[in-house]
C-alpha cells in the first residue's frame, strides 16, 4: 500500500480524473480513522461491533472538504486558474484557503455574516483568503460566489465543482477497505448535499452490496425533507444551515437508489448525539457532524437496523469552540 501520508490523489490515482501532467496539491488528506464505537452501539440498542465512526475531523484542515479540495485545487492549477473561490458555512472556506495557499493560488471566500464558527474563520484568515461577508444565509453567499466566478475567472470550488465530488468519493473506498466490504447503512449529515452525492458515487464504483444512505438535515434547515427551499434556515449546527442545497436532486438519487432515507433531526437531538460522542467514545466532532448519529439513535430505537453501520463525522470539534462553552457552561 502507498504511504497514506501522500494523500488521496497518490492512493487513488487510477480512480480520479488526473493525469501525469496534473500537479498534485496535497496536505496528506484522507486515511482517516474508522473508529469502532461499542459504547455508542450499546446506547442505541445495537450489538457490539456494529457501529463505526469515520472521523473526518482528522483531515489536515479538520474536515472532509480536504479530500475534494485536493482534487479541485490540483485541477484548477493544471488548468491555469488565477485563483479559486467558494461560498461556505466555514469548512469549505478553510480548506480552499489552505490548499490555495499551498498551490500559490489566490482565494476568495463568501461567508454568511455571523454564521461561521470561530475556528473556521481563523483558518481562512490565517491562510490569507480574501473574505467577503454576505448578509443572509449560505444560499445568498453561493449566488454571490457564482456571480464573482463568472466575472473574475476564479474557479468555484464548491461542491458544484465535479472534482470536489471525485475527491470526496475516496472516503467510501477507505471505509470499504477497512471493513473488507461496504457497510449496510451509512448515517451522515446533509447540508449542500455534495457529500452524500460523493459517497454514493464512490460506493457505486465498487462491486458488491451497497449501503443504505441515511442522510439527516437539521429540522430548521431541512429543505429536502420538506420538499421546498427554506428562505431563513435555522439551526445550532451552522455548517448545515442551508436552505436550498446545490446537490438536491443528486441527494434524492442517492437516497432512492440505495433505498435510504433523508430525514430531519432537531437541534436538541443533534446536541445530545454530539455530547454522547464526546462522553461515551472520546470523539469530539462539530455539532453538524453529529446529525447522522442523532439519526442513528432515532432509527436504532425503532429496532430495524442490522449489520455494519458507519456514521460520518464530518468535522473536528475544535472548529467550533464557542458552542460547548455556550451550552455546557455550568
Ligand atoms: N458537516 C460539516 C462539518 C460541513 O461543513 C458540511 C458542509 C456538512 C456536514 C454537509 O455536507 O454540504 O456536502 O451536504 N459544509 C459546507 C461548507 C456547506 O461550506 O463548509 P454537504
Amino acid at each position: 500500500m502507498l504511504n497514506p501520508a501522500l494523500g488521496i490523489i497518490s492512493r487513488y490515482r487510477d480512480r480520479l480524473p488526473v493525469t501525469d501532467k496534473t500537479p498534485v496539491v496535497t496536505l496528506g488528506e484522507g486515511a482517516t480513522p474508522l473508529i469502532r464505537a461499542d459504547r455508542l452501539a450499546e446506547y442505541a440498542g445495537l450489538p457490539a461491533d456494529s457501529v463505526y465512526l469515520k472521523f473526518e475531523g482528522s483531515n489536515p484542515t479538520g474536515s472532509f472538504k480536504d479530500r475534494g479540495m485536493a482534487v479541485a485545487v490540483s485541477k484548477a492549477l493544471e488548468e491555469g486558474a488565477r485563483g479559486v473561490l467558494c461560498a461556505s458555512t466555514g469548512n469549505t472556506a478553510a480548506s480552499a484557503a489552505a490548499y490555495a495557499a499551498r498551490a500559490g493560488l489566490r482565494c476568495m471566500v463568501f461567508l454568511p455574516k455571523g454564521g461561521v464558527a470561530l475556528g473556521k474563520l481563523a483558518q481562512a484568515l490565517m491562510h490569507g483568503a480574501k473574505i467577503k461577508e454576505v448578509k443572509g444565509s449560505f444560499d445568498k453567499a453561493l449566488i454571490a460566489a457564482f456571480a464573482e466566478a463568472k466575472k473574475s475567472g476564479f474557479v468555484a470550488v464548491n461542491s458544484s465543482n465535479p472534482y470536489r465530488i471525485e475527491g470526496q468519493k475516496t472516503a467510501a473506498f477507505e471505509i470499504s477497505e477497512v471493513l473488507g466490504r461496504m457497510p449496510d447503512y451509512q448515517f451522515m449529515p446533509v447540508g449542500n448535499a455534495g457529500n452524500i452525492t460523493a459517497y454514493w458515487k464512490g460506493y457505486r464504483e465498487l462491486k458488491g452490496s451497497k449501503p443504505k444512505m441515511m442522510g439527516f438535515q437539521a429540522a430548521g434547515a431541512a429543505p429536502i425533507v420538506l420538499g421546498n427551499p427554506i428562505p431563513n434556515p435555522r439551526t445550532v449546527a451552522s455548517a448545515i444551515r442551508i436552505g436550498n442545497p446545490y446537490s438536491w436532486q443528486a441527494a434524492l438519487r442517492a437516497r432512492d437508489e440505495s433505498n435510504g432515507v433523508i430525514a430531519a433531526v432537531t437541534d436538541r437531538e443533534i446536541l445530545n448525539a454530539w455530547r454522547l460522542l464526546a462522553r461515551l467514545e472520546g470523539v469530539f466532532c462539530e455539532p453538524s457532524s453529529a446529525a447522522g448519529v442523532a439519526g442513528l439513535l432515532k432509527s436504532g430505537k425503532k429496532g430495524h437496523l442490522s449489520g455494519k453501520i458507519v456514521c460520518i463525522l464530518t468535522g473536528h470539534g475544535l472548529k467550533d469552540p464557542d458552542t460547548p462553552l455556550k451550552i455546557f457552561k455550568s
